[in-house]
């Protein structure tokens, strides 16, 4: 069994949509595939996704990524939205629980972003157009929206073996580059949460598979590996073939 890691697929470009369906399906059919968030925000969408990604491998693991929570034009808010989730992926059997495959422990984080996540940039303002702030909608009682994700997860487990953790958001900012070297200026506001560190440790992760920032990464920290290996947009690729990342 191998396992391999792909975030932000970003469906809605025709590109990145054909890319998904041209992937073997005789190639992987023993293996996992991680999707660490930002599929699309049409729930059909996502629920087509998923069944062409089920027919190709064995195992399909998935958090949802900002996009993914986006209200648009429908009734609910993305904690809703969320649940809606849920039931796409229970209909096309993608798992969104950890689980334990071959005995290999795969954990998904829900996450979300936190202002105060990287200690080299507190002092830029996130652009009103930020498509979250437009698209996402949260109940009165979540404040802290990084806090109530975390909260959600299920309680760390022990295990003896080989534990991958994933989360769509960035759990530390030394994932992130210096804001010197970001297109996005306000990226690092809207990034990521000390909170999914916390809860990957507390699982005894080894490896940890995230998303969002679209910049492909690969870097061990305190010993853990920490790897993003994004679709992203078809004009970020920049003539970089997209490919799966075997990460097991
Ligand atoms: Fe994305
Ligand atoms: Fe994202």
């Amino acid at each position: 069994m191998r396992i391999y890691a792909l975030s932000d697929l970003h469906v809605d470009f025709e590109e990145n949509w054909e890319w998904v369906r041209a992937i073997s399906p005789v190639e992987y059919q023993g293996d996992v595939l991680i999707v660490a968030g930002d599929v699309t925000h049409k729930t059909e969408r996502v629920l087509r996704t998923f069944d062409t990604l089920r027919e190709r491998f064995l195992r399909v693991f998935f958090v949802p990524g900002n996009h993914d929570l986006w209200v648009r034009g429908e009734r609910g808010d993305s904690l809703e939205k969320l649940d809606a989730l849920r039931s796409v992926c229970a209909k096309s059997g993608v798992d969104m629980e950890p689980a334990e495959v071959n005995a290999v422990r795969v954990v998904p984080l829900l996450s979300w972003y936190s202002s105060e996540f990287d200690p080299r940039c507190q002092d830029r303002a996130v652009p009103v157009a930020w498509g979250d702030y437009r698209y996402c909608k949260w109940p009165d009682e979540v404040v802290e929206i990084d806090r109530h994700f975390s909260s959600i997860n299920r309680e760390p487990s022990n295990g003896d073996g080989l534990t991958v953790s994933f989360s769509h958001f960035l759990p530390r900012w030394e994932l992130l580059p210096d804001v010197t070297h970001l297109r996005f200026k306000a990226l690092p506001l809207v990034a990521g949460s000390g909170l999914i560190e916390r809860q990957l440790r507390a699982w005894g992760a080894h490896i940890h598979v995230f998303g969002h920032s679209h910049i492909p990464w690969d870097m061990e920290l305190d010993g853990v590996r920490y790897v993003q290996q994004p679709l992203a947009y078809p004009k970020e690729r920049r003539g970089r073939s997209p490919r799966l990342k075997q990460i097991y």
